[in-house]
């Protein structure tokens, strides 16, 4: 006779089938890569999933992309409806004001540095260390909603973060093949604020 197997008291138990669903949605889809973003069809569709018209929706860095209500880019040429630094684009908003934020900066400092040497732009040390991007992510935290949505784009699925009250509800990793990065999204809902 096969005996029922029972837990035994280590503490590497399994998780449990309730504990799954708690994972946040995972996927993985292949696509060739495209310097606009969001004309990658998948990712594309991601958006769309979360993003509804009546949001009050904002694009700190959106280049020539208009998914979002109120756009913004450095460049000039992206004829955005504001061409300001994206962290003093961000500064504008009020506090709980937003309801989506797609968030899709330069992914490296190599890519700032690129990108502000291309605009006429000075590249020093606050341009390209690690507070560039948690500077922006503290003022999306702020500006973000209870229960707002904030899609991040990259090379991590750091995303906002716990710390600063977001949980992740989805990620999607878009492979480009050959010696290609992913490109990450990652979606995250704001549940509680340092800034309610
Ligand atoms: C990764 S691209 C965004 C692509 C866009 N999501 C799309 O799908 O086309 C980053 C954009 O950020 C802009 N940018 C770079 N640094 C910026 C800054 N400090 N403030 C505002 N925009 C910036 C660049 O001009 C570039 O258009």
């Amino acid at each position: 006779m096969i005996e029922e197997q029972k837990p035994n008291n280590s503490t590497e138990t399994a998780i449990l089938p309730m504990q799954c669903y708690q994972q946040p949605l995972f996927s993985r889809v292949w696509e060739m890569p495209n310097s606009n973003t969001f004309d990658i069809k998948c990712i594309s569709r991601l958006i769309h999933k979360y993003h509804k018209s009546e949001m009050i929706s904002i694009d700190p860095f959106a280049n020539k992309n208009r998914i979002a209500k109120i756009t913004n880019d450095l460049d000039p040429e992206m004829k955005a409806d504001y061409c300001m630094d994206a962290l003093d684009f961000l500064k504008q908003f009020e506090t709980g004001s937003i309801d989506f934020v797609l968030y899709d900066p330069p992914y490296s400092p190599r890519q700032v540095s690129e990108c502000y040497k291309k605009l006429g732009k000075t590249v020093n040390m606050e341009t390209t260390q690690a507070s560039f991007w948690g500077n922006l992510k503290k003022e999306i935290a702020r500006v973000t909603k209870a229960n707002g949505i904030v899609i991040s784009f990259g090379w991590n699925t750091n995303g906002i973060g716990k710390t600063k009250g977001f949980e992740i509800l989805e990620i999607l990793t878009v492979a480009h093949g050959g010696q290609h990065n992913d490109t990450l999204c990652t979606v995250e809902r704001k549940i509680s604020g340092l800034f309610d």
